[in-house]
């Protein structure tokens, strides 16, 4: 419908900021902290909801002929070839602990509703504790609240702050646990923050020199993704494959090259331990 890349980031931008607005008064002060995701009415998954409900209505009203992928509720099939895909909080544990790294996560892609086979074309991820905004569309550059920004130029391996994530299942954890063995000794540190959009966008910035993760889903990504390849980042899998679910891999490509060798060993993909999953 000939919409530009310009107006789909503006309103990644608008939306991803109403839903931030939105969970951000409804934290109750007092978050109980034994509540988490996998009960049904916790104050997470009420929140969780709202967000995502929110905007999926400005989505409706404003492209109704968008599809939409969120984390909460189901599908909507669209005509118009694009699809929103949706975090409406990403780092729920941070959100319900009160830690600031937690996010509103929007991103519109090209093509068909797979992962591996979508273009990105523009994201938002709206750090709602801090305020911070990172943004960007295809071809047009990242920046944080509205200033440019690019990848950092860490010397090597040996100096490069590390971030990553686990998954939520404990056999997951476990070989996510051995993997940072090896990759621990090589590198500055590691930084385990709690978002991984928020992370890919601390990538784009410089603020961390690198990222990987195994278990990623497409709504924790999409926008982060394309905020650090428009800061110069790559943003790949392991052996050539597409970033996805079985590993995410973000930075610099020389630092990727060399991170990249050692998940490989550790088999951090899970490619030599299918039980695993
Ligand atoms: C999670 C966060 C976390 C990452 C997990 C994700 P959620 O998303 O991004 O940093 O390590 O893999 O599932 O559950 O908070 O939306």
């Amino acid at each position: 419908d000939g919409v530009t890349v310009t107006a789909l980031r503006d309103l990644a931008v608008r939306l991803a900021t109403a839903a931030g607005a939105l969970v951000r008064e409804g934290r109750p002060d007092r978050v109980v902290v034994a509540a988490t995701k996998s009960s049904e009415v916790d104050p997470v998954t009420v929140m969780d909801r709202a967000s995502e409900e929110l905007l999926r209505e400005m989505i409706a009203a404003e492209r109704p002929d968008d599809a939409i992928l969120g984390e909460e509720g189901d599908d909507v099939a669209g005509t118009s070839g694009l699809t929103w895909v949706l975090d409406p909080i990403d780092g729920t544990v941070n959100y319900l602990y009160g830690v600031a790294s937690w996010a509103v996560s929007v991103a519109v892609v090209a093509g068909p509703p797979e992962p591996a086979s979508w273009t990105v074309l523009a994201g938002c991820v709206h750090s709602v504790a801090d305020g911070r905004t990172w943004s960007a569309g295809l071809g047009e550059g990242a920046t944080r609240d509205g200033v440019p920004v690019r990848v950092g130029a860490a010397a090597s391996l040996g100096t490069s702050l590390v971030g990553t994530g686990f998954g939520y299942d404990a056999a997951r954890r476990a070989h996510q646990a051995q993997v940072l063995t090896q990759v621990l000794p090589k590198i500055r540190d590691i930084r385990r923050l709690g978002s991984a959009a928020i992370d890919l966008c601390l990538l784009a910035d410089g603020s961390i020199d690198l990222y990987y993760e195994r278990g990623l889903n497409p709504w924790d990504m999409a926008a982060g993704a394309v905020v650090a390849t428009e800061a110069g980042a790559v943003v790949t899998g392991l052996r050539g494959g597409p970033a996805g679910n079985a590993m995410t891999v973000a930075g610099p490509p020389e630092l990727v090259a060399q991170l990249s060798e050692i998940l490989e060993a550790a088999d951090a993909d899970g490619a030599r331990s299918p039980e695993i999953g």
